[in-house]
């Protein structure tokens, strides 16, 4: 509880770039959760570097992800938006929580397990305690909620774990974090595989929309996105690109299934494509303009970093403060 309201954590990679899948299923439903609950976003960067990076690349992809935030409509003001490197508590934490982690339970991770298999030539001890930094970004704050995909749900079942053995041994010292449960995003499939998330990690990029592609290519990836042939726009699981088109259609505008299908009852999926790619260039426009008007401000944007790198600091060293005593580090001398 901060300010009598309850707390919500989530963060984000600045990996990769930021596609439709993202901003409907996490992003969009973001922006109403200031009034309800007191916000931190984080970039983890730190989480990144369990893959090689590209230095300059990193540092330019933080930058763009934090403004997009932004620019999405997350007021800076109310919602701490920062850099989880600028706050040296996440590291500590993790330190500690690493203590209280069994490597058992880190081996059961299926993301650990997928990355490590990708990333055969660099399994390092970073990608296997990645977890662990993730619970210390949440229990950092006392988070009462966090907003995850499924992806994510192993990672946050581990943080309640974590966080309930520490309970048990020193007492009340951690919120124990619920997943969020609210409006939930749509989930949206790959444009060439529906079949697939979309992902901003996909290498084609034909099967991503990404948040800062212009009105023509979105236009083109519709055109070019896979659907079956029997020309008929009705949802069904055996329709699976048209019924992703359907959904991204319902998240743009607002209509439901229903009402799609009768609007475009006498259409092709020629038509029914140009008018999806039409919606979607509408939905993105304000968050693109607002993030080309915020890149030009330098100094806002490093305000914003400097005031909320601080603010998320001072709550940090808080809990922080807390643990150390409790596990008997000795107390500072001021
Ligand atoms: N691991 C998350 C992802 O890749 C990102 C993340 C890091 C996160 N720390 C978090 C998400 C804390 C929620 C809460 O999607």
């Amino acid at each position: 509880m901060l300010d009598g309201k309850k707390t919500l954590f989530s963060g984000m990679q600045a990996t990769g770039t930021l596609q439709l899948g993202n901003y409907l299923g996490a992003l969009k439903n973001w922006v109403d959760l200031g009034d309800e609950y007191q916000c931190f976003y984080s970039v983890v960067d730190m989480h990144s570097i369990t893959v090689r990076q590209n230095p300059a690349e990193l540092r330019k992809k933080a930058r763009a992800l934090l403004t997009l935030y932004i620019a999405a409509g997350l007021d800076p003001e109310k919602n701490c938006i920062y850099y989880q490197s600028h706050v040296s508590g996440h590291a500590e934490l993790s330190w500690i929580l690493s203590c209280f982690t069994y490597m058992g339970e880190l081996n059961r991770m299926t993301q650990f397990k997928d990355k490590a298999s990708k990333n055969a030539d660099n399994i390092n001890a970073g990608l296997f305690t990645y977890p662990v930094l993730m619970a210390a970004d949440i229990l950092l704050y006392q988070a009462d909620v966090v907003p995850v995909g499924s992806d994510q749900k192993q990672h946050l079942e581990i943080t309640r774990d974590i966080a309930e053995r520490f309970n048990g041994v020193y007492g009340d010292v951690f919120t124990v974090p619920e997943p969020y449960i609210g409006k939930t995003g749509a989930r949206i499939m790959s444009l060439q595989d529906p079949t697939k998330k979309m992902s901003k990690s996909d290498e084609n990029p034909n099967a991503s929309i990404y948040l800062m592609d212009d009105p023509d290519t979105i236009i083109r990836k519709f055109k070019r996105a896979v659907t079956d042939s029997d020309n008929e726009i009705r949802y069904s699981e055996d329709k699976p690109g048209i019924s992703n088109l359907i959904d991204i259609y319902g998240a743009a505008t607002g209509k439901s299934i229903e009402e799609t299908e009768k609007e475009f009852a006498s259409s092709g999926y020629g038509d029914f494509k140009l008018a999806v790619g039409e919606a979607v260039v509408d939905l993105l426009k304000p968050t693109q303009d607002r993030y080309a008007e915020l890149v030009k401000d330098k100094a806002c944007i490093d305000k914003i970093i400097k005031v909320n790198g601080e603010k998320a600091d001072y709550y940090a060293k808080k809990t922080l403060r807390k643990v150390q005593k409790k596990i008997g580090f000795p107390e500072r001398i001021r």
